[in-house]
């Protein structure tokens, strides 16, 4: 039951990327949660579009979740991480290696998803070092990506936005233009044979710095962040396996979002069918019922971290808690209920729904420019002319407007100025698929007719 009394006063927080003034007069404190829906303190009911945030892959109140967790704390709530392990840990690796894409032979556990892309770039130093070719550090990343909110992880990051208040952030990584077909940053069109310029221009970057001196390309398979909702052609993550093998460096995929079924594929990695050699994960791992995160590592690069002791060679690099056994027993539970209950290819079918009506709403709304995403992450890009593809001026923000319109009917979802995307729980049902769309339609309709022009 809610609170009787709502506990509304947030003067003494601060939350992510949020401005606590405007915040504190009309704040949302979410109270309690079942399935697909969360209720926050005031008893109003939202559809949860973006599952927590890409994280509530089973639902909200997953009884085998919460039972595994709770036997777990029972049994034993820490573990040595420094000098040991315990049985959780050892059981969820090898049930995400079984998940995993092949080639993939050990697991690095961590709590998020900023600690796997930090210890995945780390790991990319410290293989080079150990495979002669010490000068390889510096690690290529895209425009408007989000790696998390450490420095490393941020100086990866593309997005002024987050960045430019930290600056100067770390020396050694660099930027090229996001793969991004709709906003071709090179002015092409996929469909009239653009020669993925995307992929040539990150060939050549690496030629231009010194093969010998790059560790890693670091990219989301599939990026929504503020800056935008960038889904690549196939053909320039082949390029780009094809690129970092011939220079021998490291591929990494952060797959903090796409991973574990939200694509309607186990990781984007199969999505594309191009495999990393290291793949970032968190959020949907433990389904967002604790903080879990890992780097699966492929086996080729784990062997360079094998030696004697005296050889110091192991990866140099720990937080106290990875491998945590009460969050590696609701990663345990989720990832097996994802296998048992043929979640991936669920989410694959209620996907194709979602594209269905999506698809029907461009034909409604001339400000929806195209239809954008796989599997359960999927949504709309505005634009003010379906020719050109000309964003809406800066003032107008049609992605604001729309997540605005839906709030107030119950649904929440991901946003920016330019698009919405929705990604709700895997478990969500094609009624469910229908509810959220019936209320962006109307969203839409809404907006739409208070657009100028
Ligand atoms: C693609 C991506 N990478 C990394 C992160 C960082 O994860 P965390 O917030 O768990 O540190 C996020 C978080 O939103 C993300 O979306």
């Amino acid at each position: 039951m809610l609170d009787a009394a709502p506990h509304h006063d947030v003067s003494g927080l601060v939350l992510d990327f949020m401005q606590m003034e405007e915040f504190a007069r009309d704040p949302f404190v979410v109270a309690e949660a079942d399935g697909i829906r969360i209720r926050d303190t005031d008893g109003r009911e939202y559809i949860d579009g973006l599952a927590g945030v890409f994280t509530v892959s089973l639902g909200h109140g997953n009884r085998a979740i919460v039972d595994a967790m709770t036997a777990q704390l029972q049994r034993l709530a820490f573990a040595p991480p420094l000098h040991g392990t315990n049985p959780a840990a050892i059981e969820l690796a090898r049930a995400l290696l079984d998940f995993a894409p092949p080639g993939f032979g050990a697991v690095k556990l961590l709590s998020g998803g900023s600690e796997a892309t930090e210890a995945a770039m780390k790991m990319a130093r410290q293989y080079h070092q150990q495979t002669g070719h010490s000068r390889k550090y510096k690690v290529i990343a895209k425009y408007g990506a989000y790696h998390g909110g450490t420095m490393g992880a941020l100086s990866a990051g593309g997005g002024w936005e987050r960045k430019s208040v930290f600056e100067p952030l770390l020396g050694g990584f660099l930027h090229v233009h996001p793969p991004d077909c709709y906003h071709c940053p090179y002015g092409k069109r996929y469909e009239d044979d653009c020669g993925i310029t995307c992929a040539e221009i990150l060939d050549r970057t690496i030629a231009a710095e010194d093969p010998e001196t790059v560790a890693a390309v670091i990219m989301e398979p599939i990026s929504i962040s503020s800056a935008g909702f960038v889904v690549p052609p196939r053909e320039f993550f082949e390029r780009l396996r094809e690129t970092c093998d011939r220079y021998n460096v490291l591929l990494i995929f952060d797959e903090i979002i796409t991973g574990f079924g939200r694509l309607g594929t186990n990781f984007g990695a199969d999505y594309y069918g191009v495999v990393p050699d290291l793949l970032c994960c968190g959020k949907g791992m433990s389904s967002g019922y604790a903080p879990l995160a890992a780097v699966l590592i492929q086996d080729h690069v784990n062997r360079a971290f094998l030696g004697r002791a005296e050889e110091r060679v192991e990866f140099h690099h720990g937080h106290t808690y990875g491998g945590n056994p009460v969050a590696c027993a609701a990663g345990l539970a989720a990832v097996r209920q994802m296998v048992e209950l043929g979640l991936v290819e669920h989410a694959r079918q209620m996907g194709e729904r979602m594209r269905e009506r999506l698809v029907a709403m461009q034909a409604s709304y001339p400000m929806i420019g195209t239809v954008q995403g796989a599997g359960l992450l999927q949504g709309l890009v505005f634009a003010a002319d379906r020719q050109t593809r000309a964003a809406f001026p800066t003032e107008i923000k049609p992605g604001k407007r729309v997540e605005r319109a839906a709030r107030e009917r119950g649904l929440i979802f991901r946003c920016g100025n330019d698009f919405v995307a929705l990604s709700p729980p895997l478990v969500a049902t094609r009624a469910d698929v229908d509810e959220m769309c019936d209320i962006l339609d109307a969203s839409l309709a809404e907006v739409q007719e208070g657009l100028p022009g």
